[in-house]
């Protein structure tokens, strides 16, 4: 059986990739349908408690709005709320998001520790984009809103960059789409790599569970298999989802 939160309206729930702050519901219901979706992640066991504070997320929303260059983006004010809501929860040491693209989603995670949004000191917050143009825009946009010490943009192959690195992982944001090669099936290489790097109780991201699952579909068994992760839930919140695993 698949555990899994999904909201009643998550296929009616509609972005336009080119305006990813333009409000498409009240606050308060992506506030009540966040707050489902992390009371399922918390009776999962995945999620200590479901408290982080709404206005820093709301603070943090702005400054990323205002300094940020976007070109399109699939993450939903929904999805953007809970990522930053995991991570405010968590509050990993060391954060490493694979496939930043133009720093958006890195922010989404990295934002619950930087910025306007703080809410804890981190260790180490990495983000790894293989486009060298798209890890310069990542980079610039980061710097827009942080000269923290503790940000890492990295211009390689996720694969390579967690194969060989030398941190314990406390959350590992996945969204690399193989650069054309076999598309989201990256996601399974980039985890195996980190694998070893990753603690018991260690939680994984996975974007796209829902509109990509094909793509996915090796990647899902690995971590809804319990001989590798403790709990996995499908979080279907807007139609990509995320897979939230903890090992
Ligand atoms: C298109 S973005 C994902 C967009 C994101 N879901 C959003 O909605 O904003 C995926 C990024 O992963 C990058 N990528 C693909 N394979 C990668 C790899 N092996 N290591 C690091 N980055 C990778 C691509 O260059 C691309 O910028």
């Amino acid at each position: 059986m698949v555990l899994e939160y999904r909201s009643p309206d998550w296929d009616r729930y509609v972005m336009n990739y080119r305006e990813p702050f333009k409000q498409i519901e009240p606050l308060e219901q992506e506030i009540r349908v966040v707050d489902e979706a992390l009371a399922a992640l918390k009776h999962a066991g995945i999620l200590p408690h479901t408290d982080y504070d709404r206005e820093k997320f709301l603070a943090h929303r702005k400054e990323v709005a205002e300094k940020f260059e976007i070109p399109w983006t699939a993450i939903t004010p929904r999805m953007h709320r809970l990522i930053y809501a995991i991570n405010a929860i968590l509050q990993p040491k060391v954060m490493v998001a694979a496939g930043i693209f133009c720093g958006f989603t890195f922010i989404c995670n990295a934002g619950a520790a930087v910025g306007q949004g703080k809410c804890y000191d981190a260790k180490r917050l990495v983000g790894i984009e293989i486009k060298p143009e798209e890890a310069a825009r990542a980079e610039r946009n980061v710097r827009s809103l942080t000269d923290d010490p503790t940000v890492e943009i990295i211009a390689a192959d996720a694969v390579e960059v967690l194969a060989n690195f030398d941190d314990t992982i406390d959350l590992l944001y996945l969204d690399a789409d193989g650069a054309g090669k076999n598309g989201k099936g990256v996601y399974l290489d980039i985890l195996l790599a980190a694998w070893d790097k990753l603690r018991s109780g260690s939680v994984i991201l996975a974007h796209n569970s829902v509109n990509l699952a094909h793509q996915l579909k090796h990647y899902l068994e690995f971590v809804r298999n319990p001989q590798n992760c403790r709990a996995s839930v499908n979080v279907v919140i807007d139609g990509e989802g995320l897979e939230v695993s903890m090992k």
